[in-house]
């Protein structure tokens, strides 16, 4: 039977300037935590705005989201999309740093401004965003270039 996955989309700010030296901190981190946890998924970070996908087994995403919502880097963590998914969209990315041209990085910034917008609306912690352009493209970006990132992270096997 094959695993049940769940997949998380979420938006958060940054608390402090994040140059990519301290985004690549966070993410090399996050790398060899997640590759114990069984955790899969890409970070890109715009104009003060994390974008995350996380996936992994329940449990694992439930302790990951603790220790988010406890991380005093970012504030206002708003889940677009909690789902389950049948097989996982980021398999060989035990966190990958997602980088865009600035024309993407408009279209972004777009899609988060109207989701935090309607999240602040919601009495609901979590939000469903389906079809976030954002996650699209940050799949478009991994299909492109999952090989290389793989090399990258130096996943074992
Ligand atoms: C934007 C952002 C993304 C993060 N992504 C991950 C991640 O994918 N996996 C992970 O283990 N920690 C991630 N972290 C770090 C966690 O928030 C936390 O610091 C880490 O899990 C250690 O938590 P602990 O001290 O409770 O063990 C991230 C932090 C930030 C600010």
């Amino acid at each position: 039977m094959p695993e049940s996955i769940r997949q998380i989309l979420y938006i958060s700010k940054s608390t402090r300037a994040m140059p990519d030296a301290e985004l690549h901190d966070i993410a090399s981190k996050a790398r060899a935590a997640n590759e114990r946890e069984g955790i899969t998924g890409a970070l890109l970070f715009v104009e003060n705005s994390f974008v995350q996908v996380i996936e992994g087994k329940d449990t694992a995403i439930d302790g990951l989201l603790a220790a988010l919502r406890a991380d005093k880097r970012h504030r206002d963590i708003t889940i677009l999309m909690d789902r389950k998914v049948r097989s996982r969209d980021f398999q060989n990315w035990s966190m990958g740093i997602i980088k865009i041209s600035e024309e993407k990085k408009a279209e972004v910034v777009r899609e988060i401004n109207s989701a935090g917008r309607k999240g602040l609306a919601l009495d609901s912690e979590s939000e469903f965003f389906p079809d976030s352009q954002t996650f699209l493209m940050m799949k478009h970006v991994y299909d492109t270039n999952h090989s290389l990132q793989q090399a990258m992270v130096q996943r074992p096997g």
